[in-house]
């Protein structure tokens, strides 16, 4: 274990966690587990940035520890807590508010899509939650974040306005810039519907993702009616490139069974896509439905949930509050 490298990342408890979620960050957050200190947050105070329910955001917080621990990840060895359990995520928001600029923030892709046509009428929340999702990783000195690919450009940020701060402050390498990491053959999973865009938690047609709650059957529906080409599977990975939803398809089938796109392209080449689909359902059926049941279970004793959530909240609160004596000392607070 390097006791030097800390990861960190956060997922939102909106709701309906997916394969998007699974391949892209969850399957990381695992693996990491063996070689670095990892802390992972339901990052609360991200998920209402857009109108949350109260109601329902309880729900979604307990369900998406439960979707943690159902992944594998150990509380025993990782820390597992909820972002506003920990007041030193809101506190380090506001002084990097301070240090990252308008201009930055106005390169953000990511509102840009979630704020739609009328930007006016969106929260300021949601505009500076790039500043607080640096503040989550730069509050534990994190030096690396597993995240999938949509989230590359927030990173990049995190590290502008870690560099800044230790710039503004006389006090070079005081926060590490933290590095990506981002999965090598699934970083962004596509839409089933559309594969030009990414599966998401807000898409409408619930046949655009593969839920991790899904029941066998609706596995098998989901990637019957996915969206794939009329042509037999292609030989040569640049033709599957032009071809968006069937790239989709093998890139998922590829990890899943963990064979290269090449050789996955040297077994199925000339097949019609119905192959291809029975053999994917197969894989996902056989790595969902466990993960599905085990949420269902956690999710039966909520009072051993919260629990989870407290003792991490605890052990994040003592690394926040030695880390924000420091923050506080090198802006000058007192
Ligand atoms: P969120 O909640 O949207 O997604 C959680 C994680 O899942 C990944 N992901 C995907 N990966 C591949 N393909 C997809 N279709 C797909 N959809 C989602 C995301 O990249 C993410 O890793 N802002 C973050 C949460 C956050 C955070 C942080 C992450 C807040 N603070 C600090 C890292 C570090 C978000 O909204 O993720």
């Amino acid at each position: 274990m390097n006791e030097k490298k800390i990861v960190f990342s956060g997922v939102q408890p909106t709701g309906n966690l997916h394969l998007g979620n699974y391949l892209g960050a969850l399957k990381n957050f695992v693996s990491l587990q063996k070689e670095m200190k990892c802390i992972y947050c339901v990052v609360d105070l991200h998920a209402i940035t857009t109108f949350q329910k109260p109601s329902e955001l309880e729900n979604n917080v307990l369900e998406t520890v439960a979707t943690f621990l159902a992944t594998g990840i150990n509380p025993s060895k990782s820390i597992i807590f909820n972002q506003s359990a920990v007041s030193g995520h809101a506190e380090l928001a506001w002084i990097l508010n301070c240090v990252s600029r308008i201009g930055w923030l106005n390169r953000m892709t990511q509102f840009k899509d979630k704020a739609g046509s009328d930007k006016e009428k969106a929260s300021v929340g949601l505009y500076i939650y790039p500043n607080l999702m640096a503040a989550d990783i730069l509050l534990y000195k994190a030096s690396h974040v597993p995240v999938g690919a949509d989230q590359k450009q927030h990173l990049e940020l995190s590290r502008d306005i870690a560099q800044k701060f230790n710039n503004d402050f006389n006090c070079k390498d005081f926060f590490p810039l933290p590095e990506p990491l981002i999965p090598k053959n699934v970083s962004r999973v596509m839409s089933l519907r559309d594969g030009t865009k990414k599966m998401s938690k807000s898409e409408e047609s619930d046949y655009s993702r593969i839920n991790l709650k899904d029941s066998a059957e609706e596995i098998d529906k989901k990637i019957k009616k996915a969206k794939s080409d009329s042509e037999p599977i292609p030989e040569s990975l640049k033709s599957l490139e032009k071809k968006h939803e069937a790239f989709n398809l093998i890139s998922i089938y590829s990890e899943l069974s963990k064979k290269s796109i090449s050789k996955v392209l040297n077994e199925m080449s000339g097949k019609e896509y119905s192959f291809l689909k029975s053999k994917l359902s197969e894989l996902l059926i056989s790595e969902i439905i466990p993960v599905g049941k085990e949420i269902k279970r956690l999710l039966a004793d909520r009072s051993h949930l919260k629990q989870v959530l407290q003792k991490g909240a605890q052990k994040a609160n003592i690394i926040a509050e030695e880390n924000l004596k420091n923050i506080r000392e090198k802006v000058g607070l007192i």
